[in-house]
Order: C-alpha cells, then sequence, then structure tokens
C-alpha cells in the first residue's frame, strides 16, 4: 500500500537517497530543504519557516505514514540564527523536534506512524553543554555537531507520540555537496577513500517505512542495536532537554 512520507534534507544524500527509493515503490514523497528545486523548501534553521513548511504539509496530507529527519549542514563558523540560537542547534535537533511536534496529529492519524531520525545515535563522544548549549563561548563545529547528536538521541528517547521512533546511525557515507568548497572538498576526499554508498545507508530507512519496528523507541548503530540503558539515551537528560527546548522556543517567539 503507498505510504505519505516527508522527508526533511530530502534533497541530497541519504534523505534524497530515501525519497528515490520510495517514489518507486509508489509512495507521495514530501521533500523538505533549501535549495529552490526542492517541492516543500524552507531554511529549516528558522523556527517561523520549520512552522510555515510544516502547516503546508499539514494543510496538504492530512496523513503522515512516515517522518525522516535528515536535515543538517556543518557550520564552520558559529552562526546564530533570528531566534537567537546556534544554527547547527537550530537546523540539526530543533528544525526535528519541531517537525516531529507539528505533524503529530498527521502521525497520528495514520495506521502505523514511524519517525526516523538520522544522526549518530550509538556514539557517546560529546555532551549537550547544559551550562551554554548555544555555543556563545568555545564554538568549534564538530563540538557542535556532536553536541547536537546527542541532543537528538535524547529527542527520541523524550518522544511519546503514536509513532514508533527509530534513531538511526547510518556510519560514514557519501555525502551531498556543501555549500562551502572547503568543507565539501575534505568531505568528498575522504568519503572516496572510506565511505558507504548511499543507497545501503538509505535502505533500512525504507525498510522501516514499511514495517516500523514494534518497540517504541529503537536504535540502530551501523546495522547494530544500541541498548536504551546507554548513557546518552538517559531519560532524565531527555526530560531537561525538552524543559530546555519549550523555554528556548517560547523565548525566540518573545524576540519575533
Ligand atoms: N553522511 C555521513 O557520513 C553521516 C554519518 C553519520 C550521520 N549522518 C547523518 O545523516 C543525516 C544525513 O546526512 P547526509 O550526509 O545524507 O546529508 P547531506 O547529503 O549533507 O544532506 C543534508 C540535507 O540537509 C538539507 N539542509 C541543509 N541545510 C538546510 C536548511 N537550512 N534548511 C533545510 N534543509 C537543509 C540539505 O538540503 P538543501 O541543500 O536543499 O538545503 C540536504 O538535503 C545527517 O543528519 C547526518 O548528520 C551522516
Amino acid at each position: 500500500m503507498s505510504k505519505t512520507v516527508v522527508i526533511s534534507g530530502g534533497t541530497s544524500g541519504i534523505g534524497r537517497a530515501t525519497a528515490l527509493a520510495r517514489a518507486a515503490r509508489g509512495d507521495r514523497v514530501i521533500v523538505i530543504g533549501s535549495r529552490p528545486d526542492a517541492p516543500y523548501r524552507a531554511d529549516l534553521t528558522t523556527i517561523a519557516e520549520v512552522r510555515r513548511v510544516a502547516a503546508e504539509i499539514a494543510r496538504d496530507h492530512p496523513v503522515v505514514d512516515a517522518l525522516v529527519l535528515c536535515a543538517n549542514r556543518i557550520f564552520p563558523r558559529r552562526t546564530e540564527t533570528p531566534d537567537g540560537l546556534e544554527a547547527t542547534f537550530a537546523l540539526y535537533y530543533l528544525s526535528r523536534y519541531l517537525l516531529g511536534e507539528l505533524l503529530a496529529p498527521q502521525l497520528d492519524a495514520a495506521g502505523n506512524p514511524v519517525i526516523v531520525n538520522v544522526s549518530g545515535t550509538g556514539i557517546t563522544a560529546g555532551r549537550v553543554r547544559w551550562e551554554d548549549p548555544q555555543f556563545t563561548r568555545g564554538y568549534g563545529a564538530i563540538r557542535a555537531q556532536v553536541q547536537a547528536g546527542r541532543a537528538n538521541d535524547l529527542l527520541g528517547v523524550a518522544h511519546t507520540g503514536r509513532a514508533r521512533y527509530v534513531l538511526y546511525h547510518p556510519g560514514f557515507t557519501r555525502p551531498g555537496s556543501h555549500p562551502n568548497p572547503l568543507v565539501s572538498g575534505v568531505i568528498s576526499g575522504l568519503a572516496r577513500v572510506a565511505a558507504r554508498p548511499v543507497d545501503e545507508s538509505a535502505r533500512p530507512i525504507a525498510a522501516w517505512i514499511d514495517a516500523p519496528p514494534a518497540a517504541k523507541l529503537t536504535a540502530i548503530d551501523r546495522g547494530r542495536p544500541v541498548p536504551l540503558s546507554l548513557r546518552t539515551l538517559n531519560p532524565g537528560d531527555a526530560a531537561r532537554l525538552r524543559a530546555y527546548t519549550e523555554a528556548a522556543v517560547a523565548r525566540a517567539a518573545g524576540r519575533a
């Protein structure tokens, strides 16, 4: 049976490969990206844009079977969004939190909904820097990536909706291009030597859309199940991050 699949970051890399695989099976695939040819174009670093695109999707598609979260970008320098948030946090973590919340009624309306968050589960490096999550000091592009990866782990743990939640670490995969030629060159050079083909990394996602796992939360790191007792999946930290996130969104609304 054909499904309705929403993919943030579906214009490139693993998201695009998932979009093509599901479209080939006859699904309605809704691709969000910031480039002009994205069917649903939005800059997901800003809360207003996430809200706008989620509202458009909800208007056009009352039932959503699967939400696949892939949008991410490396910001070589600290970048602050109009909401006063660090851009990695805003794009890689907060846009995923918001899309899950805003599309919850459409997911809940599906028979067997699933959310797949493609990030770095199983990695224990890094943490949420509770003392300064927006990196007002000591920004590093990798540090910000790792923090947002740990935040996505906690997002899966805090999830309460009807949809099954899958945290998925695909392993080093041939990425799409990056707007910064220096970053793109370094990543492509490494990828030629070590990376998995993108279709291989996308394959499990397409399978979870067909048959969501029975468990409420599943974490898979490069094909292996991650024990939910891992310290990066701590429920106390998940509740703390949720409270921080709700306050950050409320603060951003106050600025608008
Ligand atoms: N590739 C790997 O080796 C690897 C390893 C571990 C984990 N992961 C995780 O897997 C996920 C997918 O990685 P990938 O390598 O396939 O990514 P990618 O090829 O770099 O694609 C990133 C996607 O994010 C979108 N995006 C970036 N900035 C955006 C913005 N401001 N607003 C809306 N969309 C935006 C891009 O679309 P536009 O260009 O249209 O904006 C693109 O579709 C990421 O979360 C990554 O952290 C990847």
